[in-house]
């Protein structure tokens, strides 16, 4: 294990109707202009608004609405929502939605606390905020983990990179199951997906050793992995839906990364996809992660076999480790066949090869990775990925 500190950490309410009891208790403590930001309407459609702004009344709370938080959302966005709630001198901001709105909320709150450019202010002046509005979450749709931590994801259309950026930590966090119901199964196994690709890359990350995270971290992949079984079987699984809820909440609030330097190469890659082309995360892991594991598995074999082993229940007594570490990555990507994945680019729509060679040059290189890759190296991956 390497050094670290345990940070705080949301306070979560989990579990169906956990809302009402969540609010009753938390919304005393917050002040009395609220804004409540959301996506492009799923939550009129599924009920969730009404709920919650019935709530927000009965606690005499001022309400501002902020709407249309877009999937991979972007640096204006965020600018926009914090003019609003500078000049509605909003106390509190509700994140109501999925890994977009809650992100997009995390850097509103950094933007409306500073009269500096949040972009300026991280990537050239190199200054992490310290000021924020508060902010509270109610998940819709899980798979990124964004509501237990207060990294965000913004997507700068101009310079046309999109990146992890330091936000507000959530003060609180209330996780129904039953509010993921309505989502499209494609965008569950996709942020289903998601959630094993956060599990992967912080357990690919160094150091590579047998340690209490990544044995934890196991379980996590072999919940999940199971749980998308289960929910593609019976989408109305409520049980497993549960599950993947608390799988991706798991996989990003640091528990499985204390001790450890992630990796996330696979993650820089398809963010820059993502500025490039707006394509879906979760899908965009899938159409990776094989083919950046077999360019790095040597660096790694005896891992990748115990990846294999524990993971995938691959355990033929006649492979050599290196075989063994094979099987694991073709497993994976058998698995990501079978639940319906995309398996290549092309699938996705994705062919110029001259658009992936700027991702390429303009993608983050991993320090936690096995191997160090070169931007060469990310573009070959690439190709072969199409
Ligand atoms: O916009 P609305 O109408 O709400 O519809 C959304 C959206 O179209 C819909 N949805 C959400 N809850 C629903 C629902 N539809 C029906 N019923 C519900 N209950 O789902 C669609 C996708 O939502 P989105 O929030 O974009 O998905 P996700 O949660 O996968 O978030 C993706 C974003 O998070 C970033 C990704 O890069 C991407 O920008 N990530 C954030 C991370 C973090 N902060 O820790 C880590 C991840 O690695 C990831 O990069
Ligand atoms: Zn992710």
């Amino acid at each position: 294990m390497e050094k670290f500190i345990m940070d705080d950490m949301p306070k979560v309410y989990f579990g169906e109707g956990v809302l009402n009891e969540a609010f009753t208790y938390e919304l005393k403590s917050i002040g009395d202009n609220v804004m409540i930001a959301y996506g492009g309407g799923s939550i009129k459609r599924t009920g969730v608004y009404d709920k919650v702004i019935s709530l927000l009344k009965k606690a005499n709370k001022n309400i501002t609405e902020f709407s249309g938080i877009m999937p991979n959302p972007t640096l204006k966005k965020v600018q926009e929502g914090a003019e609003l709630v500078k000049n509605n001198q909003i106390d509190f901001i509700l994140a109501v939605g999925g890994g977009s709105v809650i992100d997009c909320c995390k850097m509103i709150s950094v933007q409306a606390k500073t009269d500096k450019d949040i972009w300026v202010m991280q990537f050239i002046d190199k200054n992490m905020p310290t000021d924020f509005v508060p902010m509270g979450v109610v998940l819709t749709a899980s798979g990124t983990g964004s509501e237990m931590n207060n990294g965000a994801v913004i997507t700068h259309e101009e310079l046309k990179i999109k990146t992890g950026m330091r936000g507000a930590l959530a003060k609180f966090a209330i996780l129904d199951p039953t509010y993921t119901l309505t989502v499209p199964m494609k965008q569950v196994i996709s942020g289903a997906f998601d959630t094993l690709s956060h599990a992967m890359e912080t357990y690919f990350g160094k150091p590579l050793n047998d340690n209490v995270s990544d044995e934890i971290n196991e379980a996590i992949m072999c919940n999940t992995i199971r749980n998308i079984r289960k929910v593609i079987e019976n989408p109305k699984n409520l049980e497993a839906r549960s599950e993947l809820m608390w799988d991706s909440a798991m996989a990003e609030n640091g528990i499985l990364k204390l001790g450890k330097t992630g990796d996330f190469q696979a993650h820089f890659i398809e963010h820059q996809i993502g500025a490039f082309t707006d394509c879906n995360h979760g899908q965009g892991l899938a159409a990776i992660h094989p083919n950046m594991y077999k360019h790095i598995y040597k660096n790694a074999v005896n891992k990748f076999a115990r990846f294999a082993q524990v993971v995938w229940k691959i355990n033929d007594e006649l492979l050599s480790q290196e075989e063994l570490a094979l099987a694991g990555i073709n497993a994976l990507a058998e698995f990501i066949q079978e639940i319906g994945l995309p398996t290549s680019l092309t699938e996705m729509g994705i062919t110029d090869k001259n658009m992936l060679k700027e991702i390429a040059d303009s993608c983050t290189i991993s320090i936690g990775c096995a191997k160090q890759l070169t931007h060469e190296e990310i573009y070959t991956i690439l190709i072969e990925c199409l």
